[in-house]
């Protein structure tokens, strides 16, 4: 399709796979099965859930939210539901609205999820975004507790002057879908690849010292570290600079390649299933992309 190797995608992103899901499949449909697993794996039924996020850049349509129509899906009736759109750290940035809501008083199970189809917003023709992004989802669901595990601290930041490094430019208000849009391929992902590498190898190390600074925590004492999964080379550059073991790495872009907001629910979801993560172990999160945003969570695993 396009002038590139497999040898070059694999030295220069790690990845040697991506899911592609079949025409009939939207962002809700991916949303409606990691939901549905991760609400059997808490215990509880979907008319519990308070509020549901979906965290995603590729909605079903512009509105209603892909949150909404998963609540119907779900039969969650009672629970309130809307998307995040914060690129790759929507994950994070849903995780950390739900922590506040919690914190509230008033919520007391909450769905997150992060689910795309960047195969419907991915030009085949560049090959400097085609051999990418990928399709999936992942969910968690967070519940008001009294115990030692959970969501210890959280950091989120944003520089939208970095709008035009990673960006989707027609099917909006500044540039409504029109025969011209489309034949210019303005309804695919655009990106600036090594202007954003940059941003995450500084954005990976910052998220980290934010994050555990207000727990007290210190680096040593992390088990795992969740990172969004967007190139091996900004993982390896990032662990190397913080001076941590890769093993304490969770890595799946070789499988998945970049899902953007499902990348970091289901690289937590594939490690928590291998018995990689166990109950008690202490997790940093950290989420980067689009925006551009970056943001990070500190997470007691376990219920
Ligand atoms: O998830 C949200 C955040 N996104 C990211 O974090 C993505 C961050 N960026 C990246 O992962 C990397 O920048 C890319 C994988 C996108 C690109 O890797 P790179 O090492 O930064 O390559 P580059 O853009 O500097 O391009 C180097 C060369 C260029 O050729 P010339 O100009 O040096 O002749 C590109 O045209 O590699 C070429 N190139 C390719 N060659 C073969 C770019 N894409 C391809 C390709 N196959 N698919």
């Amino acid at each position: 399709m396009v002038d590139t190797s497999d040898e070059w995608i694999i030295t220069r992103t790690g990845i040697r796979e991506r899911r592609i899901c079949s025409p009939d499949w939207a962002t809700s449909d991916l949303a409606l099965l990691a939901a549905e697993r991760a609400i059997k794996d808490a215990g509880i039924e979907a008319g519990d859930l308070d509020l549901i996020l979906v965290a995603t850049v590729t909605p079903d349509m512009v509105f209603p939210s892909t949150a909404c129509l998963l609540q119907a899906r779900l039969g969650a009736q009672k629970a309130a539901a809307f998307d995040i759109s914060a690129g790759c750290t929507g994950f994070i940035y849903a995780l950390a609205v739900a922590d506040r809501f919690l914190m509230g008083g008033d919520y007391r199970y909450i769905l997150v999820v992060g689910a795309e189809t960047l195969s419907r917003i991915t030009d085949y023709t560049d090959r400097n975004t085609c051999v990418l992004f990928g399709d999936g989802a992942g969910a968690v669901v967070v519940g008001r507790g009294s115990g030692p595990n959970g969501i210890l601290s959280t950091y989120l930041a944003a520089d939208g002057s970095g709008e035009s490094l990673l960006y989707l430019p027609a099917g909006g208000s500044r540039m409504p879908a029109s025969h011209q849009t489309v034949d210019e391929h303005l309804h695919y992902i655009q990106m600036q690849g090594n202007e954003v590498f940059r941003f995450a190898v500084n954005a990976i190390p910052e998220c980290v010292r934010q994050v555990l600074e207000p727990a007290g925590v210190s680096i040593y004492e992390v088990d795992h570290f969740v990172f969004h999964q967007a190139n091996i080379r900004i993982l390896q550059t990032a662990v190397k600079r913080m001076k941590i073991p890769w093993e304490k790495t969770i890595v799946n872009i070789e499988r998945y390649g970049n899902i953007s907001a499902a990348s970091i629910p289901l690289a937590l979801a594939e490690a928590v299933d291998e018995g990689i993560i166990h109950p008690g172990q202490l997790l940093v999160m950290v989420g980067f992309g689009a925006g551009l945003t970056m943001g990070s969570a500190l997470v007691r695993w376990g219920r």
